[in-house]
């Protein structure tokens, strides 16, 4: 096996057999919205692969839950012998790989859990499914993709010009994004070495529905609703580009589907903004949606906290590979994308009071200290 690009070929093998893909990290922020999508709109059986760390809820995947086509396993994708079982007893036509620790001020404070489950994780992924791989017969082994999801964190800050591409090269600077280049090299080298039909995409910040409140949009969000300081880090003038989540995971359904055999995919939303204006935008949103308030206006409640050591100063993601080659471009402007998300956390107190009663209080993480 070569693993030849094959551009264009649909993963579905034939009409009368459904696709069945491994979609580690489902009970995350972005696996959760991959999996409502896949569960909602296609005929796709997912089996969710999730440890449930602090950052895994099965809350997030109410909607998928009790779908025949949803099966949840609670793997840590570190435990090669279970992962070898999940291939043996699942056989799926896929793997779309999310699990991670994915938060850069946990990276700081705590490296270790990252080099662990970032890149001995995804080495045990690609072992085992590498050990499955060759044991399928020739469609299924054409028609089969390892898709390595990561981020534009690897590619490490740009000052005020210019864009990250799939030709940047990798220069990260947190212990978080080493630990996601590390793990995006190694799904390159087991395409390489050993042919694997490996796919990765890169793409910016996140935001929407179900993020975890340590994240800036969701804690700038509850803290402003309940009346709280809103920590802003440094002057606020790091820019990031941010995506809408559903429009994330329509992205890494389209490159799982057509997108080509060992390559590399950017996904981004062309929605650049400074840190200082998304708080600023949130709070707009809840003096709307809130009049009443007494911490209206709600901007009033920004505080400029010391800086994160070692701040990327801006990311920003040149899409137009995945645009002309798959046809995707997101549907959200941030300002739609925004106000979905503010309605979304100020209508769902539920979900956040269960998410956050795990231990951790919106309290400052990654001072390094
Ligand atoms: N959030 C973003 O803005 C963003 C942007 C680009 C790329 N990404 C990448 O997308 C992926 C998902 O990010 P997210 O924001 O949904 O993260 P998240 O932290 O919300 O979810 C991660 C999920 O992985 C699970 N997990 C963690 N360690 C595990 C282990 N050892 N075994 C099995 N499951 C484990 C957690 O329980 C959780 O459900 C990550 O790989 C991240 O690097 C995220």
């Amino acid at each position: 096996m070569t693993g030849v690009a094959l551009p264009g070929v649909r993963l579905r093998r034939c009409d009368d057999v459904r696709m069945k893909i491994l979609v580690t990290g489902a009970a995350g922020f972005i696996g959760s919205a991959v999996t409502r999508q896949y569960i909602g709109e296609t005929d796709t059986h997912i089996v969710g692969v999730d440890k449930l760390t602090y950052a895994g809820n099965v809350n997030s995947l109410a909607e998928a839950r009790n779908h025949s086509r949803f099966l949840l396993e609670r793997v840590d994708i570190c435990d090669a012998p279970e992962v070898t079982r999940l291939f043996a007893e699942h056989r799926p036509d896929a793997i779309m790989h999310l699990a991670a620790e994915s938060h850069v001020d946990r990276s700081i404070d705590g490296p270790g859990e990252f080099i662990n489950t970032n890149i001995q994780g995804t080495f045990v992924l690609l072992q085992a499914a590498r050990a499955y791989w060759v044991t399928l017969d020739e469609p299924a082994r054409s028609a089969f993709r390892f898709h390595h999801v990561s981020t534009d964190e690897v590619y490490g800050t740009l000052g005020a010009e210019g864009f990250f591409t799939e030709e940047t090269p990798y220069s990260p600077n947190s212990p978080y994004s080493a630990s996601k280049a590390a793990s995006d090299h190694l799904v390159r080298a087991w395409h390489h070495t050993y042919g694997l039909p490996t796919l990765v995409t890169n793409c910016s910040n996140n935001y929407g529905s179900y993020q975890f409140p340590e994240k800036l949009i969701p804690l700038v969000l509850l803290n402003a609703a309940a009346g709280k300081p809103l920590p802003v880090y440094g002057k606020g003038e790091n820019v990031r580009d941010w995506l809408y989540v559903d429009d994330h995971a329509r992205a890494l359904r389209l490159v799982l589907e057509k997108g080509r055999v060992g390559e590399t995919y950017n996904i981004g939303g062309h929605n650049e903004r400074s840190n200082i204006d998304v708080v600023r935008g949130i709070c707009a949103l809840i003096d709307e949606f809130r009049p009443d308030s007494p911490s209206v206006p709600h901007d009033s409640l920004i505080k400029f906290v010391a800086d994160r050591p070692g701040h990327d100063l801006r990311y920003a993601i040149d899409a137009s590979k995945i645009a002309l080659e798959l046809g995707w471009t997101p549907t959200e402007t941030f300002e739609t994308g925004l106000r979905k998300t503010v309605q979304w956390y100020l209508a769902n107190n539920t979900w956040c009071r269960d998410v956050q009663s795990g231990g951790y209080r919106q309290e400052r993480l990654g001072l390094g200290e």
